[in-house]
């Protein structure tokens, strides 16, 4: 019997040996398509080859393509673990051309797969084409199915569309017929809604484009979009009429049975077929980055995972359940997808926190409905408050409500709830309105309001499509806005970041089909992403769809320095101590800025032990992850909570680095763990190199470094280099000995000027140290008086000395010409300095000089004069104090 893998597999063998591309399944969040949810069928990733807007490099592909239906448009949800076809997650198997082979080719193709590569029997098989397709008609006819067995169709069962709008066309399906044991009658029939024809297989003529007034434009060139359920052509190759009873979904279910203690096929039955299908969805989601929230897809997540653990919770389950059978599913089904063995530790961490978190209010929610049931009167719907309550008290999404309530055969009253709900909007409204924030935020709680948060998708990718919901000018709404017209506009979805954490907002483009607009920068308010933008050609209008585009390089180079900051954090902590925290940070595109809490400028040593160990775990290249978490789970583990921020119930973590047999918290092999919301590299290589700038005060108590990484480090570096080769050439040595070279120039210098110094004075004083004037004797005291040029008045206490030497016991004096202005010094020997002040001397010289003041020592002091033409003047002044004739 073959296993889904082997059927999986048999499937694209067949389709790539007759010359399809085996392409890999997208992801499950559309990145080109603003209106789809989730990716729901296999056509999704080749919406635009249909339209010929996009080209590969095949014209024939295949897939085994994963699929969500909850939510939007198609959603199984509800119905999921009650019939033996309804899932939230499930694979669909197809085949594809691009304008090169049509309807006579593709229904051979499928023929002959499933009749002679899967074996059925051919007698079971019927099959349906569009009520005026003669041609597939003609086509089933010659392969062989007799004509009774080929019935029109004239509905739309026949007549397969993506959407209200994009391609489309008449389609031909295949049923199985389970036998006459089981009721049904064949497509077409008053019966046909039974169980006994089974559509297997789905063939779409793609020929089409259906737009939004309604017309339907021939596409220039014929394709074919087919879609066949793995679950259900692998019920039927493995004998089952139920897809729960497949060897895949059967060992998922097996899992929750033994995870639960209790019996797969006993009264349990339903909650392990709902548990076993939501695991997959949950799983396959977080896989693709979505994440539990309260809005949009995060929230479609959130209600699957809620509704799973009301059935483990039903099933007796004390400790969370879903996150310990994830092993078992990536067992299954890791080897298609290695996604889901990357994300394994993520899916399980995700699922935990949800299930831990939940389960503290499941209890006294459950009892709170039984309390509310009580007192309803037989067959009354649940009133909306009491589902509101349940919703916001409890954090009951309404679907787990209704799902809870279908087992007692009742529903919910949805409009009283809707009603609650919009009550509770204008609350927060009234709430926001008198709580003084600007005027200017109106608007963007207004759209929030109207459109959601919102979903920001580039975590994962740097180009998305998505739809114009707001276009703002100088505070109002517009419809539409020309080239040249400045514009905020507004998204459902987007790749772009939105200034937050340090990190700077994304730059880029956004095209529409009538104009481009290029974004200078993101904000977000109110969980609203602002693309700050010029329409730079044609014009843009609300409502259109629209390709948003990141700059990639800029991007490339922000994330970089934004992974660089984490790990040069890390770095810093254990070079200085536990007492560096962030204080603030800039992630630019061109450098990186980090201020953290530390006292002292950092030593050249420290500098470079930091900048190492930053660049060791770059050169390590390991992977860096990202999970989400309690802010106290991340604390316990060890992460680093940013500086004065408040943190909801749940947090971001990326981790980067590996540390080889340390220890460090729980989770002793992460090097760098911080709680961030921004972008990172993929591996730590990716940033490429780190280069420190420096360090410099920033504030009291905090010092900043500043930083380079990838291109942008190598250029400095190599600009520092061909630097350094300049300076070496220009002193005629090796780069390696250009630091001795200087030392040995500062220090020859050095010497130099102490020797032009000493022989400006011999020169002043005569031409040598022996010549000059003659002591003279005043009252007994020798005095010796100088008149000198070209020394300056820092020179003057040295030449002082030198003169006082030479008296040995006196006075001396030296006016030195300043170029017309005067300096003058004068000098007391130690043994006179207790009845004679040089001070005294000299501002009598001074003053003689047209000078004021002077000051100094007793046996040293210098003041400044106006006019050096006065030193006679100054010398006699000196003389009459030594005199005591003054
Ligand atoms: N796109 C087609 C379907 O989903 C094949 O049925």
């Amino acid at each position: 019997m073959p296993s889904l893998n082997d059927i999986r597999s048999t499937f694209l063998d067949y389709f790539r040996r007759n010359d399809h591309r085996v392409v890999a399944s997208s992801p499950l969040v559309p990145r080109n398509d603003p209106t789809l949810m989730f990716t729901n069928s296999g056509m999704v990733q080749f919406k635009n080859c249909f339209t010929g807007v996009e080209k590969r490099d095949y014209v024939r592909a295949t897939t085994a393509q994963k699929c969500v239906r909850a939510g939007g448009k198609h959603n199984d949800l509800d119905n999921v673990g009650y019939t033996a076809r309804h899932h939230t997650f499930f694979e669909m198997l197809g085949n594809f051309s691009f304008g090169d082979y049509f309807k006579k080719e593709a229904i051979p193709f499928a023929w002959e797969l499933i009749t002679k590569d899967f074996g059925i029997d051919p007698k079971r098989l019927m099959t349906t084409v569009y009520h005026t397709d003669d041609e597939a008609f003609g086509i089933w006819k010659k392969v062989g199915v007799p004509e009774e067995r080929i019935i029109r169709i004239d509905t739309d069962d026949n007549f397969w569309r993506m959407g209200p709008t994009g391609p489309c066309g008449p389609c031909t399906e295949i049923f199985y017929d389970h036998g006459d044991h089981i009721w049904g009658g064949p497509p077409g029939s008053a019966e046909a809604d039974g169980d006994r024809f089974i559509e297997i297989w789905n063939l779409v003529f793609m020929q089409y484009e259906q737009f939004e007034d309604g017309t339907l434009r021939e596409l220039e060139m014929q394709s074919i979009d087919t879609g066949m359920g793995l679950e259900r052509i692998g019920a039927l190759l493995q004998g089952k009429h139920d897809n729960y009873d497949t060897d895949l979904m059967r060992s998922l279910i097996e899992a929750s049975a033994h995870g639960t203690s209790t019996d797969p096929d006993g009264p349990g039955k339903v909650h392990h077929r709902v548990i076993a299908d939501h695991l997959r969805s949950t799983s396959f989601l977080i896989a693709d980055g979505v994440m539990p929230s309260n809005e949009g897809r995060g929230y479609v997540l959130r209600r699957i995972m809620r509704r799973a653990m009301r059935h483990a919770h039903l099933l007796g389950a004390q400790e969370p359940l879903m996150h310990r059978l994830v092993p078992a599913l990536v067992r299954q089904m890791g080897a298609a997808y290695p996604e889901l063995v990357r994300a394994e530790a993520l899916i399980g961490e995700t699922l935990k926190l949800e299930e831990t978190r939940f389960k503290q209010t499941l209890d006294r929610g459950l009892r709170l409905l039984d309390e509310e049931l009580a007192r309803l009167g037989e067959g009354q719907p649940l009133p909306g408050a009491a589902a509101f309550r349940l919703y916001d008290t409890y954090g009951f999404p309404l679907d787990l409500t209704q799902d809870a309530l279908r087992e007692k055969g009742r529903t919910v009253d949805v409009a009283g709830f809707d009603h609650a709900m919009q009550e509770q909007r204008a609350k927060a409204r009234a709430a926001w309105a008198g709580s003084g924030e600007t005027k200017d935020a109106a608007i963007w709680f207004d759209l929030a309001e109207r459109h959601g948060a919102t979903e920001f998708l580039g975590y994962d990718t740097e180009a998305a499509e998505g739809q114009i919901v707001a276009l703002v000018a100088e505070g109002a709404e517009i419809g539409a806005a020309a080239t040249g017209a400045k514009v905020q506009i507004v998204v459902n979805q987007t790749p772009f970041y939105a200034e937050a954490g340090g990190q700077v907002g994304d730059t880029g483009l956004i095209r529409t089909d009538t104009g481009m607009a290029t974004v200078t920068d993101t904000k977000k308010s109110q969980g609203v992403f602002i693309h700050i933008a010029e329409v730079t050609e044609g014009e843009i209008a609300r409502g259109q769809p629209a390709k948003l585009e990141v700059n990639h390089a800029r991007r490339t180079a922000i994330r970089a320095n934004h992974s660089a900051t984490h790990l040069l954090h890390e770095a810093l902590r254990r070079a200085l101590g536990d007492h560096v925290a962030q204080r603030g940070s800039l992630n630019a595109e061109d450098r990186l800025r980090f201020d953290f809490s530390h006292s002292k400028a950092m030593t050249p040593g420290e500098l470079a032990t930091v900048s190492a160990e930053v660049n060791d775990f770059i050169r390590q290249n390991s992977a860096v992850e990202t999970r989400i978490m309690t802010p106290d789970d991340a604390r316990a583990l060890g992460a680093q909570a940013l500086f004065g921020e408040k943190y909801g119930d749940e947090v971001r973590v990326v981790s980067m680095g590996r540390l080889a047999g340390s220890a460090k918290g729980a989770d002793g092999a992460t090097y760098s763990l911080e709680l961030c919301g921004g972008t990172h590299v993929a591996r730590t290589g990716d940033i490429g190199a780190f280069v420190c700038l420096g360090d410099s005060a920033s504030a009291a108590g905090v010092r900043r470094i500043e930083a380079l990484t990838g291109q942008a480090a190598l250029d400095h570096l190599n600009a520092l280099g061909g630097r350094l080769a300049e300076i070496a050439a220009a002193l005629k040595a090796q780069p390696a000995e250009v630091v001795e070279r200087v030392r040995a120039l500062i220090d020859d210098r050095k010497t130099l000027q102490n020797e032009v110094a000493q022989l400006r004075r011999d020169l002043a004083m005569g031409g040598g140290a022996k010549g000059g004037a003659e002591a003279k004797d005043i009252a007994g005291v020798k005095f010796l008086a100088q008149t000198v040029a070209g020394v300056s008045g820092k020179d003057l206490p040295a030449l002082v000395d030198e003169l006082k030497a030479r008296v040995g016991s006196g006075v001396v004096l030296v006016v030195a010409d300043t170029g017309g202005k005067a300096a003058v010094a004068a000098g007391v020997t130690a043994d006179l300095t207790d009845r004679l002040s040089a001070v005294s001397i000299v501002k009598a010289a001074a003053e003689a000089l047209g000078g004021k003041g002077g000051g100094g020592r007793p046996d040293m002091a210098q003041a400044g004069g106006a006019d050096v033409s006065k030193s006679e003047e100054a010398v006699r002044a000196a003389e009459a104090v030594i005199g005591g004739t003054a």
